[in-house]
């Protein structure tokens, strides 16, 4: 048996196979990037190739090519060995047999039980039989090689087929049962999917899950898949993500569609890094292993009225977890197989991909009639400013002129409406995780928890605080190049007061002072003003001990971060945390002490 490992470890590359879970880049001799194992915002988990090895210096985890998967995939180590022998082609010498006279798992037979039945439904499409298959796939314009390719197959119009086909390879009934391939009815078994063409679904690791059937005439429903189980489990498959990991990640994209046909002629057109939720919107797990293997993602969806409602909740949960999202438009009506299949459509489809459009760009353009028509006008900008607010600043900062412009009101007032919804949004969250997210994680003494939280956006900041942020924004009134240097996404959470805070975002915002000063004055806003002049005459006070930007700036984010651990300690103290506020809360703790606040 060691020499099994040794003979994998030998032909198999730690980086490959960890790339498959973590986008790694260089860093010095080794390769890094977010750890799968806990929670983070900067990489600290490092790969070594040399080594063949891998450490976390965030959460202490680490080994080699066997523990990453048996930690990452929660399976025991002979399951490990078994899938990494399949992977290299090693054959597992003394210990294969071990395993044959052994009664196997359950979860060995299931697998073995799907790729049998894989393997009947591709010769009964080759074979005698499968003429109306080949004739629907001629049709289709799906030729031997892509039969080969995606193991297609066909599942004949007899009631049990695959049923007798299984038994007669010694798969006892419930077994069959329990796989979901056939079902118990008064004379016996009879088969779920019968007369369709079947796609056999594979999970990211290539290990066989389960099928998706299309109806090639008659009635029924158009697609019949296998029934939810351990393996098929729609939320978290993605089809033909097997096969698009490589160019994936050569192309640093991920394009994603609606049906099993589109993302196959998808792969015959050559966008090999093309996969497909199967039926379902896109789910908060699909969206995680998007990210586990491309930071951006392209949704190709049907060009109607349903895949433009699906692709705009799909592409918040992705910009969500981190992914860039641009939404593909395709010719009104089409689907990517259709529009790929016609004339020029490669072509066509490569110009759409070129032209697509970031998610906020996207969620305004899909509204501008509503956007125009005064009943639905309202709505439609509540609903693009609730879909902004949950997005991080940074991401949305460089679409903010162009979003104000489709509202038809200035920059710093959509600043303004994200901002208000922010926060609430914020406090909204922050309670409801005090609510449910009761953390096992034990700490010291329950003594001050008394009143520090008072939860965020309703607490005053406190003299010097203000006139820190007034201060900053007086510098920036009178230094245009300054106002050019910063980015307002960045800065606006590091401010406490709220009315400070929206001055920063129409400075930033491009809008001149001259402008905002007279807009200021016309809605009656003395109070920006004022400001301005609070901020103006702290700095010639000299109070602040420096006049310089940078220098104001540092003060303004150190009291940020005190404000967040203040925040965090109580609800760390009565053990409410979960995972990740308790990460940030000892990482800003190790921050401040480096500041001797
Ligand atoms: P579509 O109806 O867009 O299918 O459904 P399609 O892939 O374009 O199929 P063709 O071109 O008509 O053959 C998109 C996806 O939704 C799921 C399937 O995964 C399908 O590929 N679906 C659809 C179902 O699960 N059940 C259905 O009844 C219909
Ligand atoms: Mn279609």
């Amino acid at each position: 048996m060691s020499d099994d490992v040794r003979e994998i470890k030998s032909q198999i590359d730690i980086v490959d196979v960890i790339g498959d879970y973590v986008q790694l880049r260089k860093s010095g001799s080794s390769l890094v990037g977010l750890c799968p194992f806990h929670a983070e915002k900067t990489p600290s988990f490092h790969v070594s190739h040399e080594r063949q090895t891998y450490h976390c210096f965030g959460c202490g985890k680490g080994g080699d090519v066997f523990s990453f998967i048996m930690e990452m995939e929660g399976i025991s180590f002979r399951e490990t060995l078994e899938l990494l022998a399949g992977k290299t082609g090693v054959k597992l010498s003394s210990f294969s047999d071990e395993i044959k006279n052994r009664s196997v798992e359950k979860g060995r037979d299931i697998r073995s039980l799907l790729e049998e039945s894989k393997n009947f439904f591709h010769s009964s499409l080759t074979g005698q039989g499968g003429e109306a298959a080949r004739a629907y796939m001629a049709r289709r314009n799906l030729d031997e090689g892509s039969w080969r390719r995606f193991e297609l197959g066909w599942s004949p119009q007899s009631w049990d087929a695959l049923s007798r086909h299984l038994q007669s390879c010694g798969f006892g009934v419930n077994e069959i049962i329990d796989s979901g391939m056939a079902i118990k009815g008064d004379r016996g078994l009879y088969d779920r999917f019968r007369g369709r063409v079947i796609f056999p679904v594979r999970d990211e690791m290539a290990r066989i899950t389960g099928f998706g059937g299309r109806l090639i005439d008659g009635e029924g429903a158009k697609y019949v898949n296998s029934p939810e189980g351990d393996y098929f489990n729609k939320r978290r498959l993605l089809y033909l993500m097997h096969e698009a990991k490589r160019a994936v990640r050569e192309r640093g994209r991920v394009i994603l569609m609606e049906g099993y046909m589109d993302a196959i002629r998808a792969h015959l057109s050559g966008f090999t890094e093309a996969v497909a939720s199967l039926g379902t919107s896109l789910t908060e797990e699909q969206a995680s292993l998007i990210k586990r293997f491309s930071d951006l993602c392209y949704i190709a969806y049907d060009a109607d009225g349903a895949g433009q409602e699906a692709s705009i909740r799909g592409m918040y949960i992705l910009q969500r977890r981190g992914v860039d999202v641009r939404v593909v438009t395709l010719k009104e009506g089409l689907d990517p197989d259709d529009a790929l299949s016609a004339e020029g459509g490669v072509e066509a489809f490569e110009h759409a991909l070129k032209k697509s459009m970031p998610l906020p760009i996207y969620h305004v353009h899909i509204r501008r009639n509503d956007l125009r028509t005064p009943g639905k006008r309202r709505k439609a900008i509540e609903e693009v400013l609730a879909g902004l607010a949950v997005l991080p600043m940074l991401d949305i900062a460089e679409y903010i002129p162009s979003i104000a412009k489709g509202f038809g009101i200035l920059q710093h007032e959509l600043q303004r409406e994200i901002n208000a919804r922010r926060k609430e949004a914020d406090r909204r969250r922050i309670s409801k995780n005090k609510e449910n997210e009761k953390s096992a994680i034990y700490t010291e003494g329950i003594d001050d928890v008394h009143n520090v939280y008072i939860g965020i956006g309703k607490s005053e900041p406190d003299r010097r605080t203000v006139d820190l942020e007034c201060a900053f924004c007086s510098l920036l009134w009178h230094d245009e190049e300054l106002r050019s240097a910063y980015v307002c996404g960045e800065l606006i959470s590091l401010f406490a007061d709220e009315a400070t805070a929206g001055i920063l975002s129409a400075l930033l915002s491009g809008d001149t002072p001259q402008d905002l000063e007279s807009r200021w004055r016309i809605m009656g806003e003395s109070n920006c003003m004022g400001r301005i002049a609070r901020g103006d005459a702290v700095l010639s006070a000299g109070s602040l001990g420096s006049e310089h930007a940078e220098k104001l700036l540092e003060d303004i984010r150190a009291n940020a971060m005190r404000r967040k651990y203040d925040a965090l300690r109580p609800i760390v103290l009565s053990e409410e945390a979960c995972a990740e506020e308790l990460m940030e809360y000892h990482e800003l703790a190790k921050k401040l002490k480096g500041l001797k606040l």
